[in-house]
């Protein structure tokens, strides 16, 4: 079974990140610009974003983080983004989520100027991945397409199944497969077996939030999984695949920590590289 190493493919995306920028640098006498915006004190999204500012400024990235308390306004925020907006030193804006309440996330994801969306999230970026176009992809499903590549670079005709069907996750990552010609079914809380469908997958990428779901005997011999789950149990960090179990029949499984995780944030720097380059055209 092959182990696949988000940490190690992460760490060489990152490399060839930096040298994207050190080019970048040479040619237009500026680096890509990233700011984050941090609304509250939640301990993950602390964590997320400070690893998402060490790894801009490893790869070379002009960053920033924005933070404001959970009791900030709407429009602060909404006059923040404008501002981020029409300023040309910033290539990327990311609004970390989940927000508090009281602030409308689809209002806030739709003000972020769609050419600056390093999350993939505003409606024009969704239209424009699942018409096929040039678009910003979301970090985690995009990071999980390219370790599935780096298993299997031809993945056409290939049965995946995608196990969650969130804006987030499962229905980006089915665009992605559908565009290498896999043969793509999204499952999710209510689909009737989900075993069955799962044992048809030569490709499983679990993203449901739903502690070890996929089990050893729901994994066709030689297939590979992705498992996007951070699940916490009394037993610690878990992801969606019972990874003990399912490490005996798949040909790959990405580990949980050390998977999918590094890979989203790297896949963040390259949405940000690739929004200054779509700009500089
Ligand atoms: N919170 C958890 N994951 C993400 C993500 O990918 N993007 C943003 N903006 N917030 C998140």
């Amino acid at each position: 079974m092959i182990l696949i190493d988000g940490k190690k493919i992460a760490a060489e995306l990152r490399e060839e990140l930096k040298q994207e920028v050190v080019e970048l640098k040479t040619k237009y006498n500026k680096v890509p610009g990233l700011t984050v915006i941090l609304i509250g004190d939640m301990a993950p999204s602390q964590i997320y974003v400070r690893n998402k500012e060490k790894s801009a400024n490893e790869v070379g990235l002009k960053s920033e983080v924005i933070r404001y308390p959970d009791t900030v306004e709407e429009k602060t925020i909404l006059e923040k983004i404008e501002e981020l907006n029409n300023d040309e030193t910033i290539s990327g804006i990311l609004v970390q989520l989940p927000l508090p309440k009281h602030i409308d996330k689809q209002k806030v994801i739709e003000t972020i100027a769609p050419s600056k969306d390093v999350d993939g999230f505003h409606p024009m970026n969704v239209g424009n991945l699942s018409s096929g176009y040039e678009s910003s992809v979301p970090c985690t499903p995009l990071g999980c397409y390219l370790m599935i590549k780096k298993i299997e670079p031809n993945l056409s005709g290939k049965k995946a199944v995608v196990v969650g069907r969130s804006n987030l996750n499962g229905k980006p990552m089915t665009q992605l497969l559908l565009k290498e010609n896999c043969t793509v079914t999204i499952t999710h809380s209510r689909t009737k077996d989900l075993k069955a469908e799962c044992l048809e997958a030569d490709i499983i990428v679990a993203a449901v939030g739903i502690p070890e779901l996929v089990k050893g005997d729901w994994v066709k011999k030689d297939a590979i999984v992705i498992d996007v789950g951070i699940n916490k149990t009394e037993n610690g960090l878990v992801g969606d695949v019972a990874f003990d179990e399912v490490s005996k029949v798949a040909k790959a499984l990405t580990p949980v920590p050390g998977g999918v995780g590094p890979m989203t944030i790297a896949c963040l720097l390259k949405n940000t590289i690739d929004c200054f380059k779509r700009s500089q055209k």
